[in-house]
């Protein structure tokens, strides 16, 4: 039996004092992800039961029950308090999917401050840019990515401490870095976590648009509410289950599915570090016998082509209930997914600034390829009129997905940019920026999103920012950066580029670009294509028009360009 059971019931009967019922929570009381996520569940009696279950490069293995984590996360809170760290105080994660990274996010968010994860890819400029705007505190890392921090440091007065997981204890440490190493501190048993409230700051996700620099999406330890319940009734996580999300927390599916859902529904979670392929992924299904399986349309579609025959050298029945978010699931791969693996993947709908899913398909609801489902209970979703911001009336209609405000995990703020938030609500709805129809029978479907942000692979990448880092190459004049189609990606980064007096575009210079890219921001940034080109097509106003070069990528009609200069 499904946590969920009947939708439709759920529906009619919602409120999300479920949640809080269920959590011992009251209105007004003390709320704290960090206890929630390791102390409530040794005192429900399930101290020794195993809560991560980690696998790095080579196989190595740690084991940690939830006592252990209990354990380790009053003394990364510790640490950080004898520090002099803050409650808010913004404290960045910047590793690699390392036990560090899971226990040192809910170490932080015991002593009060704000959680900032990062991805370890980035480059300098992707980092420096981050903690600019949150005026980042303390950063903790491993040595293999200290240096890229080392880079900027003169140019944050405000970091205090560059803090070390892996320090090798016989290389001096420089100017404002401290080594932590977990397995040598003073285990913590009691810890005096910051009493912090309903809206009181956990953690700040940076995500990225159109225009502008990244912002800063606010959460609130209250976000718990939405990001348990999710889990338990779409996950449908489980006292027996093995799970698996397979997200990197430096995105926010790592964080509210990989470290808070998982937690606070005292699951026992799984989490490999090492790299992708199809081989090593079944190997990791069947050695640990995961039974839910959280994952990403582009792992999916790359398992897809992979083909079925290296399926069939594991056995993968352990596997009981599999779920998607970050870019469309098409059809072909929900039906594949049942063929094999003898489930579909169930498509789930949100974004950094929802927190938890918001559209979702549910166990035991019909389902239909492609579509991403029907609200989650407790949801107000619809699909309004890009003009009037007005729901149609009529179904079939392709809008703007629209929500009312007012859940849990709803971010409180785009950190120091009030301005770019309020423009986020139209009407009373709040806009996530996509696109969407609804069919009769209430089910949604994805049409695109509603800006220039290119999705690739499910992490979303702003042409803004890849446009100002080739311009810093001193080979590029002009640059617009649009999504190309890919199979596997879904969208990747391609850039048109018009070079300066003295310089022709070859193979080297190509290379060379797109290495400048990488290296700065990431290579998830870094264009897969480099196109050299005479001139830009811009407005008569100087504007690069963007949608012209998309529409020649997807082979589109061009559309509307009177406004065009030189057509
Ligand atoms: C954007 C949010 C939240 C998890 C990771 C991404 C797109 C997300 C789907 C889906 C089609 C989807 C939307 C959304 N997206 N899930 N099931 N079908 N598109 O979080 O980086 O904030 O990206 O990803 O465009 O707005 P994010």
């Amino acid at each position: 039996m499904s946590n969920i059971g009947s939708y439709d019931e759920r529906i009619k009967n919602f409120s999300w004092a479920i949640a809080e019922q269920e959590l011992d929570y009251k209105p007004g009381n003390v709320i704290n992800i960090g206890w929630y996520c390791s102390d409530r569940i040794c005192q429900m009696g399930k101290a020794d039961k195993l809560g991560l279950i980690w696998e790095g490069q080579g196989g190595v293995e740690k084991k940690y029950t939830y006592n252990d984590i209990r354990i380790a996360t009053n003394t990364i809170g510790q640490f950080l308090r004898d520090l002099g760290i803050k409650p808010e105080d913004r404290v960045c994660l910047f590793m690699d999917k390392i036990p560090e990274l899971y226990l040192g996010f809910l170490g932080i968010l015991k002593t009060g401050a704000i959680a900032q994860p990062l991805f370890s890819a980035f480059g300098d400029e992707s980092l420096f840019i981050r903690l600019e705007n949150a005026q980042t505190r303390a950063v903790i890392t491993q040595k293999k990515h200290a240096p890229k921090v080392r880079k900027i440091i003169e140019k944050m007065p405000w970091l205090e401490y560059l803090i070390i997981v892996d320090q090798d204890p016989a290389k001096p440490l420089q100017q404002r870095e401290v080594a932590l190493n977990l397995e040598e501190l003073p285990k913590v048993e009691k810890f005096e976590i910051h009493p912090t409230y309903a809206e009181s700051p956990s953690v700040l996700h940076y995500t990225s648009g159109t225009t502008g620099q990244p912002k800063g999406v606010k959460h609130v330890h209250y976000s718990l509410i939405s990001q348990y319940l999710t889990s338990k009734w779409v996950l449908d996580l489980q006292d027996d289950d093995i799970y698996w999300c397979t997200a990197d927390p430096g995105w926010v599916t790592g964080t509210s599915y990989g470290i808070i859902g998982a937690f606070s529904n005292g699951v026992t979670q799984c989490v490999m570090d090492s790299g992708f392929s199809a081989e090593n992924w079944y190997r990791f299904i069947e050695k640990h016998r995961i039974t839910m399986w959280y994952s990403a349309p582009t792992a999916i579609r790359s398992l897809m082509k992979a083909g079925d025959e290296v399926i069939k050298k594991f056995d993968l029945s352990c596997l009981r209930h599999l779920a998607s978010v970050g870019e469309p699931l098409n059809s072909e791969a929900v039906i594949w997914s049942e063929k094999v693996f003898g489930k579909p993947f169930l498509d789930t709908y949100w974004q950094t600034e929802t927190g938890s899913i918001m559209i979702s398909n549910y166990p035991g609801m019909k389902i239909k390829p492609g579509s991403m489902g029907k609200p989650f209970p407790g949801i107000t979703a619809t699909v309004i009129d890009a003009d009037k911001f007005e729901p149609f009336g009529e179904t079939g209609k392709i809008g703007l997905i629209a929500i009312k405000p007012g859940w849990p995990s709803m971010m409180r703020m785009y950190w120091n940019n009030e301005e770019t938030y309020k423009n986020k609500f139209k009407n009373g709805w709040y806009l996530p920026g996509d696109r969407s129809s609804i069919d009769n029978e209430g089910y949604f479907w994805f049409v695109g999103r509603d800006d220039d942000v290119i999705n690739t692979g499910g992490h979303l990448v702003s042409p803004f920012e890849v446009e100002s880092a080739l311009l810093e190459h001193p080979a590029v004049a002009e640059s617009a950066v649009v999504a190309k189609p890919d199979f596997v990606n879904m969208e990747v980064v391609k850039a048109f580029v018009t070079l300066k007096p003295g310089f022709v575009g070859s193979k080297d210079l190509d290379l060379d670009i797109m290495n400048f890219v990488r290296k700065k921001l990431s290579p998830l940034a870094m264009p897969q294509e480099i196109e050299f080109i005479d001139s830009l097509p811009k407005t008569r106003s100087g504007k690069i028009m963007r949608r012209i070069l998309h529409a020649k990528e997807w082979g589109e009609e061009i559309g509307d360009t009177s406004t065009l200069e030189n057509d």
